[in-house]
Order: structure tokens, then sequence, then C-alpha cells
């Protein structure tokens, strides 16, 4: 792959690490870094650097890291109060250091001067040549036994695994570490990414998809630095097989921008990053504990071929529960075949349920749970298994999970050994049952809810994965000509005219309004148009016409459109500044379905496009679906399947279907207008007349920064 970073190599596999302001204090962060170093087994050579001290854990100190005789010091960590920073990373930059992970607090998030002070240090290892981690951050930990690199501060060892994790926010990112110890999850790499002032996100994901030792990427994200780019990686990696899991925080007031548009006003503060993220096949978890539910699934099970979902419980309860789940999950109940189901007979008393979900009793043993595991595994209906146990107080559940193992182990001989199989041990001594599924590298959860989240989240990524990827069209030839058009027109809502000659410009078939100021020049505009016609009163201060009553259908004559208009302009027009007032004409099409086509631009990941059921009644049904741009041919085919009223699209009660093809091209070419002017920030086009044959905008509006 092109995007390798191999500058974060000497990060990652550091041949000597220092660490600058190696404090003596045992309880200092300094201190610390040097004990996690030493005391995690780092295979290269450790030098304390503190001028105050001969030193530092019996390691002896050096008083500049210019001192230290070694000249394959890759990594510095640095730990010095923020004011001594930028000499510190001077002198590493005359030491030859190729990477810094700046630990130190006081910088951007400090306010004051903190962003100057921290563009400063970017600078400086710019000018060095030095990858920089932080500032403002908890470390790097990688397990690879080649170089068992701890330079963190962290108060828990991770333990060796898959699973690369990268935290935006350094205290979450030590909680993180701790309960990925308890649950057993083992990790490739921990990097606490802290202010990014040189090494984000995005670097990571480059340098974890080459990375062999990384079977799983999750991030715990507060920004996305540029959404571009991350979005492009992320497709990358999930297609290569690597899948990503995120948390991503920030519903923030900053984003709470009241807007007057409806594609704005309809897009929720966060759905924008959920979409970008789901069009690129990121996992995205609301609870970190979601993260770990999910991680521990893909960290050590099969990627299911599709969502059929069998159970097997000796208990009633939690069997209904974890189907409850499943289904709300987005997963499906497998159908258990009839070979399987004499099977189960022959292993099961007469009283057991032998459709899914399987209820084996209480009574059964743990050699008659084992089996009925092995023979819903080994049926080609099903593409996961749930064996959810409830341990009574005398049974060995040791017994239970072994026979589960044995199970799994039996179904690789029959060719279904590719089946994920996520365990659950619910009461008494389930803790014993979970430590004999880790060593074979099963998870078990503690609740079937959580191990039904994860399952869907693995078929929810095969689904993605099997989507074929589409292309972005080239532009339409007239996109210059639109960016044109408005190049020179002040900020703000352009007027109509102006609207609809950007939409023609791109191609985009409109009923295009004739500007007309009295009752007597509309009556002329109507008959050059045809019956019937629309007429709508025009003022920059009217957003919303229909509510005003400024929209008037089905006008069949020139009587009726000289009344219409005069009425408009007589009750409505007064209040109005009669400098900017006017009446547009327009053919009336349809009947169609009405619908919203809108493009604005989000604060986390640009410029979002929206589809949706349009007309008058759209903050009321709020049914719009996203996607980020750039678009593809497949994301606007798939915007016209994923609204709720996608069968009113189709033909309802016997209407004729709309016509798909151009809803689709109408999409691409506002998403290539949006993209080619960037100064249009946003656009409506509400609403669309979807037609049996056809689509065509009735009304646009368009705002300019
Ligand atoms: N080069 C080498 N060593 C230096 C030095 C320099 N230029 N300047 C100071 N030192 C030594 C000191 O002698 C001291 O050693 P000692 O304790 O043995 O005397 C040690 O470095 C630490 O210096 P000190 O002045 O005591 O700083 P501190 O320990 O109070 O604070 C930080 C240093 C970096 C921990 C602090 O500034 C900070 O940023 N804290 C917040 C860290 C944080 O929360 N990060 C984000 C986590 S998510």
């Amino acid at each position: 792959m092109s995007d390798r970073e191999p500058q974060l190599d000497p990060l990652f596999r550091p041949r000597a690490v220092a660490v600058v302001g190696a404090s003596r204090e045992p309880r200092a962060i300094g201190h610390l870094v040097v004990k996690n170093l030493v005391e995690g087994g780092f295979t290269g050579p450790v030098y304390p650097i503190n001028p105050q001290a001969r030193s530092v854990r019996g390691l002896r100190a050096w008083p500049t890291i210019e001192d230290v005789p070694d000249d394959q010091l890759d990594l510095a960590v640095i730990v010095v109060p923020a004011a001594a920073v930028p000499d510190v990373l001077e002198a590493c930059g005359r030491k030859g250091v190729r990477a810094a992970v700046i630990i130190t607090a006081g910088f951007r998030e400090a306010g004051g001067d903190g962003p100057e002070r921290e563009a400063a240090l970017r600078a400086l290892a710019q000018r060095h040549g030095i990858r920089l981690v932080g500032p403002n951050c908890m470390g790097v930990i990688s397990t690879d036994p080649e170089v068992s690199l701890n330079a963190s501060f962290a108060a828990s060892t991770p333990l060796t695994g898959p699973v690369a994790f990268a935290s935006q926010s350094g205290a979450l990112g030590e909680a993180i570490l701790a309960r990925a110890h308890e649950l057993g999850l083992g990790l490739s790499a921990f990097v606490s990414l802290g202010n990014k002032v040189d090494v984000s996100g995005n670097d990571l994901l480059a340098h974890w998809a080459e990375d062999p030792r990384t079977r799983v990427i999750l991030l715990y994200l507060e920004s996305l630095g540029n959404p571009r780019r991350f979005a492009e990686l992320a497709e990358r990696i999930a297609r290569a097989g690597k899948p990503i899991l995120a948390v991503k925080s920030g519903r923030t007031a900053a984003g709470a921008r009241a807007t007057a548009s409806h594609t704005g006003a309809l897009a929720g503060l966060d759905e924008a990053t959920t979409t970008l993220l789901e069009q690129h096949g990121v996992l995205r978890v609301t609870r970190v504990e979601g993260l770990f539910n999910l991680a521990r699934a893909f960290a050590s099970q099969p990627i299911p071929a599709g969502g059929r979902v069998a159970i097997v419980t000796n208990a009633g309860g939690p069997g209904i529960m974890a189907a409850d789940a499943a289904i709300a999950y987005g997963l499906e109940m497998a159908e258990i075949g009839p070979q399987t189901r004499s099977a189960l007979r022959a292993l099961l008393p007469p009283s057991a349920s032998f459709q899914n979900p399987i209820d084996t009793i209480a009574t059964a043993s743990p050699q008659a749970f084992g089996s009925s595991v092995a023979a819903v595994l080994a049926d080609p209906g099903v593409d996961a298994l749930l064996p959810i146990y409830v341990g009574p107080a005398l049974t060995d559940v040791r017994a239970v999970a072994r026979e589960i193992l044995g199970a799994i182990e039996r179904a690789r001989g029959v060719g279904a050994g590719n089946k994920p199989v996520l365990a659950c041990f619910m009461g008494g001594r389930a803790d014993e049952a979970r430590e004999v599924l880790a060593a074979a590298d099963v998870p078990s959860y503690d609740f079937p809810e959580d191990a039904a989240q994860a399952l869907a989240a693995m078929a929810r990524y095969r689904r993605w994965q099997a989507r074929p990827r589409g292309t972005v069209p080239p532009p339409p030839p007239g996109l210059q000509r639109a960016a044109a058009l408005v190049a020179d027109a002040p900020a703000g809502w352009l007027p109509a005219a102006q609207a609809f000659a950007l939409l023609e410009a791109i191609g985009v078939s409109v009923a295009a309004p004739a500007r007309v100021r009295t009752a007597e020049e509309a009556a002329a505009a109507a008959r050059e148009r045809g019956w019937p016609v629309v007429l709508k009163l025009d003022h920059p201060q009217l957003l919303h016409k229909s509510d005003r009553g400024a929209v008037r259908l089905g006008l069949a004559d020139e009587d009726a459109v000289r009344a219409a208009a005069r009425d408009m302009l007589d009750t409505i027009g007064r209040g109005l500044d009669p400098g900017p007032l006017g009446l547009l004409v327009q053919r009336q099409v349809g009947p169609g379905v009405e619908v919203l086509v809108g493009a604005n631009s989000d604060p986390s990941v640009g410029r979002v496009l929206a589809f949706g059921l349009g007309g008058v009644h759209v903050e009321v049904l709020r049914d719009v679906a996203l996607r980020v741009l750039p678009l593809t041919d497949r994301d606007a085919d798939e915007l016209l399947d994923a609204i709720r009223g996608a069968p009113l699209l189709r033909g309802h009660r016997g209407a004729p279907p709309v016509d798909r093809a151009a809803l689709r091209d109408l999409l691409l070419r506002v998403a290539a207008l949006v993209e080619g002017c960037p100064r249009l920030a946003e656009l409506d086009l509400n609403p669309v007349l979807a037609l049996p044959a056809g689509a065509i905008a009735v009304d646009v509006r368009a705002r300019l920064e």
C-alpha cells in the first residue's frame, strides 16, 4: 500500500529509548515511565535523563540527551515541565532522535498562548525530522516481543494480542487498558494521542494497516482531523479484512449550529459522523463497554458468512432474551434443519425445545449440551452460534465449557469451523467457565445481549464487505459554468432565478419559473408555460413559502392567475419590503412523489448529502438519509432505499414506480455541484417531483458562504 508510514517505526520499534525528565521521585510520571520501560522488558537500553540525578531506579542517569553514548537512540519520552520542552526537543534533534512522545501537559488545552507554543513544537519537530506523539498524552505501548515497549505511565501492562488501540483521551486510555486486562483482551499496541500535534489517528491507521500483528483496530475519537483521509484509509483497511471499531464522542454545542435550511436541521448533530463511519466500514459503538464486546469477538472469532444465528441454551429465559436481542440488533434466527432436529431428539429429553432457541433444559448433562452445540454448528443453515449456559450451583461449568470447546473442534472436522461461537455463562461460577474458554480464545459474555451485539456487528461487517465498491462518476460538463455563475455573487441566499440557473447549468431538470412583478405579467408568463401553473410569492424574507400561504397550485387559466397574484401581493406582500418583492410563475408538474435533495456542511465530517421524502411535511416525517461526500454511484443507489418511505418510490397502492435512474442521476449531479462549488454552503431542492419518467426540481434554495 502506498500510504505506508515508515516514519512510525522509530516510535513502535526503537532500538534505544531515553526518558527526559526521569524523576527520582517514585510517584512522579517521569519515574513511572522508566519503571514501565524496565519492568515491561524493553529489549533495548533505557537512558534516564536528569541533570540532578546520578541514577534513576538503579540505571545510570545522564545530564542531557546529548551526553548519552548511543547513536541508536530512536525514541525520547519527554516528561519535563512545559517551559523546558522546546529546548529538550532541540537537543533531541541534535542527537538524531527520530520520534518523541511528549507526555507534558500545558499546551493547546491550557489556552492562552498554548496553541502557539504547540505550533512551535510542530515546526521544531519538522525541522529535525522527528515524529511527535502528544503533547498531553499518556504514552505509547507495543507488545511486539521483539521490542516489548511500554513507554507510558499506565498503571496496567496490556496482555499480548491482535488488537491495536488509539485513544484521544489519556484518562480513558488508562481505564480502557485496565478493562482490557480484566477481560483478557490482548493488545498489539496502544497509543495515547493527546493533542495530536503531529501523529494523528490517521497516521496510526496507515501504520496498523501494514502491521501483521494487528488484526483489529480500536479507536476512541473526539475529533476527526482529516475526515477525507480517514474515510479513504478506513475503507481500504476494512476492505482488506481488518475491522475498525470506534467510539466517537462529541455531540458538542459547537456542532449545534442553528440553520434555516431543511437539510441542516434534519441531519442530527451526530448522524453525519455515524454515516461517515458506516459508509466506510467502521463499526461505531456508542459505549466503551460495547467496544470491548465487539473487540473480543473480532479478535478471536471468524467473521460469519451471514446473519443466521442459532442459540443453544439450558434455560428458557436467557434464550428468549438472546433471541430478542439478536433480532433487535438485526440478526436472523436460523431455521434448524430436519437432520439437526432429529440429531437433537436423540440427545435431549422430549421436554427440550428443538426449535431455535434450542432449550436443552436445565437437567441436560455437560455432554448432552456439548453434543447439541456440535449438532447445531454442523447445520448448514446456521452461520453463527450463541451457547448460553446458566450454571445451577451443582453443575461443573468447567466441564460444560470444555464440551463447548470439543464441539467447536468437531465442527472444524466437518468443515463448519468458520462459524463464530460467542458464549454466555450466567449465574454461579461463570468465571470458571470463562477461564476455560479464554484459554482456547472463545469469548464468554456476562449477558446474552452483549454476545448478540458483538455477533450482529460481525454480520454487519460481512454485509459491508460484500457490498461492491462504488465509483464517483466524472463531474457533469456544466460544472464549471455553474461555478462561474456564483463566483462573484455575494454571500447569503441566492435569488431564486439564480439558484434555478445553477441547477440547470449542471443538467438538473427544473420547472423553470418566470419572475414577474405584477398580476398582469404573471398571467402572460403563465400563458407561455402552459396549464396548469403554480404561482409563488418571491421575497428574500419568505423562506418557507407555503407556511405563509405564498404558494397557489392548480391555476388553470389567466383569470385564476391574476386573482391569485393580486391576493398574495395585497395580503402577504403588504408586510414585506416592496423592493425585492416579486412573483414566480411555474408550470405545475406531477403528480409524482415529492422528495427532497439537500446538501450542507457538517462541522465534523464535511460535506453531506441528504435525500428524503419532501414537501411541506418534511420536518414532521424527518424521513431523511445521509451520505458524506464524495458520493459514489453505489451510495446514490443505496440512498433511494435507505428512507422509510422507499416503498412510495417503488410504486405504492397501484401508483407507478418513480424513475430511479433519474433520481440517482440527480443525486450525483447535486453532489458534484456541491463538491465543485466550495462556496455553496447549503442547498435544498424541495420538493423534487419524482415522476414515472424523470425527476423535476420544483423549488430550490441555495446559500453562499
Ligand atoms: N532535562 C532533564 N530533566 C529535567 C529537565 C530537563 N530539561 N528539567 C527538569 N528535569 C527533571 C527534574 O530534575 C525532575 O527530576 P527530580 O524529580 O529527580 O528532581 C524531573 O525532571 C521532573 O521535573 P519537575 O520539575 O519535578 O516536573 P514535574 O514532575 O512536577 O512535572 C510533568 C513534569 C511533565 C509531569 C508536568 O509538567 C506535567 O505536564 N504533568 C501533566 C502530565 C499529564 O497529565 N499528561 C497527560 C496525560 S493523559
